[in-house]
């Protein structure tokens, strides 16, 4: 068989086990996988001495999002670039109706706003903001190829709160159309009460930043993800938690689970680097997100979801804004803009806290940020995995070789990052999207606008949060992370 290009000689992580060899592609198709195949007449891209894993799928993103009085600095241009360099190959952001819009405006708002842009393939979850008005659309919007939903349980000031009706009847017509509602639980009464009770000079010229997490204690968010899980339960909708931060939000996804209450959850990748003594930095209102940062008691007990399977995907929840966005706060926390950037890093950070951390295998980082959002999303198997038929979409990364994290030196816009300083392994020295090379030795080759839309259909959405076998067999004693064991960039 003749190939286009043939990936050489990586440690090539599919479905069926890890193995050293060849990838051949044919046109945007993996069309083999073998030890030795033919390269006569195919461009040979050598990856001995690398992993190659499939492009990462980061399905909670928000690009040139209005939000907070401003609008998110990452667009479908900076965003996707970013998202390349960090083995990104697929992102779904949120189409959320501006005043009065219906479901099908949204979508093609944020059709618009990628047209031109993408570097890498996208689609939409779609966000229910006004339920009575938007609830006879759904169906067709299933119909046009979008069959995510999304329901926040707070921001009332921007017109997208959802009320426990709106959440209960949204997931009444998921049973009945096989779709999947997305929703942002926390508790808006209780967190709006204790919002108002510390919105006081004395207190936030004493506490400054810190009133984000002093405001957000975990029941805020235990308590909206419990009610939404018994609408789950009493509907059997299919339910998927977001940017869950909060280890009580883990153990009642857990016991759920148990008793077969179709929910899925998914935590960001600041839950598991980061906790909340950042707002004690003078900078702290910078990692300003929603939910915040939480303890590092959570941070533990998350990553232990992800071994134990009550987390099924990681993700990023990118809403990025640039310091001169920030310093809107002016001392009043109620005024940050919330979200940090955040695609750039999603892979880095996992690869080096998660497996060069020995928190888990390469087998199962692949599982939780590519194999299962395909799955849960309905885009496997055309995506999520290294495997014939797939799309050839690669991320090759070196096993040791690290790099600093310096916002001059990334794709994003944002001008600070939260891990700024950190040295990272895992950046992608190359990413292909369909067959084609869009970053070549860690820089962005792939031309905007090549990206394309992805239809999506009810057929294996929600995956199971069951992961596939062979993705849990390599689990063995790691070795923790050495300071020996990496190799700083230059050297590679
Ligand atoms: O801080 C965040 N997460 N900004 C984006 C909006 C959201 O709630 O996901
Ligand atoms: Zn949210
Ligand atoms: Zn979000």
């Amino acid at each position: 068989m003749r190939y286009d290009r043939v990936v050489s000689g990586g440690n090539v992580v599919t479905p069926a086990g890890t193995f050293t060899g060849d990838i051949g592609i044919v046109g945007d198709k993996i069309a083999a996988l073998g030890l030795s195949l033919d390269t006569t007449g195919a461009e040979v891209i050598d990856a001995a001495g690398h992993h190659v894993i499939p492009g990462v799928l980061d399905v909670h993103v928000h690009l040139a999002l209005p939000f907070c009085g401003t609008t998110s600095a990452d667009d479908y241009r900076t965003g996707t670039r970013a998202g390349a360099r960090g083995g990104v190959t697929t992102l779904i952001d949120f189409a959320i109706p501006y005043a009065g819009e219906s479901l099908s405006q949204a979508a093609d708002n944020w059709m618009e706003k990628a047209r031109g842009k993408a570097l890498i393939d996208y689609t939409f979850h779609i966000c229910i903001t006004r339920y009575d008005e938007h609830k006879d659309q759904i169906r067709g919007m299933v119909d046009r190829g979008f069959t995510t939903f999304k329901e926040f349980m707070i921001y009332a000031s921007e017109g997208w709160q959802s009320d426990d009706r709106a959440l209960f009847g949204t997931l009444e017509r998921m049973g009945e159309y096989g779709a999947m509602l997305l929703v942002h639980a926390e508790s808006a009464r209780v967190l709006d009460e204790l919002i108002a009770r510390h919105h006081t000079p004395a207190l936030m010229k004493e506490y400054g930043a810190r009133l984000h997490a002093i405001t957000r204690p975990n029941f805020v968010e235990a308590e909206a993800i419990q009610r939404v899980v018994q609408w789950s339960e009493a509907t059997g909708g299919q339910l998927y938690i977001v940017h869950m931060s909060t280890g009580e939000g883990a153990d009642i996804i857990r016991a759920a689970q148990a008793r077969g209450v179709p929910v899925i959850a998914e935590t960001c990748v600041q839950y598991l680097v980061l906790d909340d003594s950042v707002f004690a930095r003078e900078d702290g209102h910078l990692f300003a997100c929603c939910p915040q940062l939480k303890k590092p008691g959570d941070v533990e007990r998350l990553w232990q979801g992800l071994r134990t399977g009550e987390v099924s995907v990681i993700s990023t929840d990118t809403c990025t804004f640039t310091r001169e966005q920030k310093a809107m706060w002016e001392g009043d926390w109620t005024k940050i803009p919330m979200g940090m950037p955040g695609l750039e890093t999603l892979l880095p950070l996992t690869y080096t806290r998660g497996v060069l951390g020995g928190r888990m295998t390469l087998e199962e980082m692949c599982v939780k940020l590519s194999t299962n959002p395909a799955r849960i999303m309905g885009l496997y198997p055309r995506k999520g995995a290294i495997q014939v038929g797939a799309d050839a979409d690669l991320a090759i990364i070196h096993p040791r070789t690290t790099m600093t994290v310096s916002p001059t030196a990334m794709e994003t816009n944002a001008d600070w990052s939260p891990y700024e300083g950190w040295e990272l392994a895992g950046f992608a020295r190359t990413t292909l999207s369909r067959g084609e090379v869009i970053v070549d030795d860690y820089t962005v080759v792939g031309k905007e606008g090549r990206g394309v839309w992805l239809p999506r259909t009810t057929a294996g959405l929600g995956g199971s949060p069951e992961e596939p076998v062979a993705m849990r067999v390599s689990r063995g004693p790691l070795a923790p992370l050495r300071a020996a064991d990496l190799v700083a960039a230059g050297a590679r």
